[in-house]
């Protein structure tokens, strides 16, 4: 049963792909390292895919459009994103080599031509002005207070002029519903338990425009927030 539910991805080797000469922490997307295999079935569970749709839906993304998936952990939102889009160029971003190896062989199955990059939120590898959107689901609240600050500028940076971003998340820090009952059993150390009210004031701060947060969906995994803002154009 458990077999059934875990990724079947080859973990010999995992984060062989992936630089990891530049040590350094994150909290992984299921908390906890040994928790991986079970998120993507887990997400399901939860009703992943209408969530991330509705991001998708938002993000308005059209043919020809370079989007980055910040955080995009196992893959799920940037497959999305392609097979919704495929004429959207698709990069996916997480500092997490074993959920990079995940979405790799995901995308492998499926056919779908997705970059995948390591790396951190705020210290993007990608040139100025890269990216017409930039969306993200469930992975602010896996941010300290810092990292979000210092990673709104970056956001901003490898945004186009008029281009936008799209973050979906919990609300609370991910401390309500089934979530807040997870992340304490997995006892994880999350960010800000604020992070999705304080977005659209750190994101004017760091220069984007017409920053915006609206509840979205409640869900079993806690109510959801989509806070979006865009680049000066
Ligand atoms: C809950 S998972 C969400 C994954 C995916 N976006 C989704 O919706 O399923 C949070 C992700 O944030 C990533 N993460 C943690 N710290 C990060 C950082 N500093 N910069 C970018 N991503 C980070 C984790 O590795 C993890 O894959």
């Amino acid at each position: 049963m458990i077999r059934a539910l875990v990724s079947p991805l080859d973990w010999a080797g995992a984060s062989g792909e992936f630089d990891m000469t530049e040590a350094r922490s994150f909290v992984p997307a299921a908390g906890r390292d040994w928790l991986l295999p079970f998120y993507d079935p887990l997400l399901r569970l939860l009703g992943e895919e209408r969530i991330k749709e509705t991001l998708i839906e938002a993000a308005d993304i059209r043919p020809g459009q370079r989007v980055l998936d910040l955080g995009c952990g196992t893959g799920t939102l940037a497959l999305m994103i392609r097979e919704r889009c495929p004429e959207a160029e698709v990069i996916g971003l997480d500092p997490d080599p074993k959920a990079l190896a995940i979405a790799r062989s995901k995308a492998e199955r499926a056919g779908a031509a997705v970059e995948w990059r390591q790396g951190f939120a705020d210290d993007l590898p990608f040139e100025d002005g890269s990216f017409d959107r930039v969306v993200s689901s469930l992975v602010f609240h896996h941010l300290p207070p810092d990292v979000v600050r210092a990673a709104l500028p970056e956001l901003r940076r490898v945004l186009e002029p008029g281009g936008s971003v799209w973050v979906l998340d919990l609300s609370h820090g991910g401390t309500h519903g089934l979530h807040g009952l997870l992340a304490r059993f997995a006892s994880h150390q999350h960010g800000d338990e604020d992070v999705a009210g304080q977005l659209p004031t750190l994101m004017e701060g760091a220069g984007l425009l017409a920053a915006e947060a609206r509840p979205c969906r409640r869900t079993f995994m806690g109510p959801l927030v989509l806070t979006h803002a865009q680049a000066p154009g």
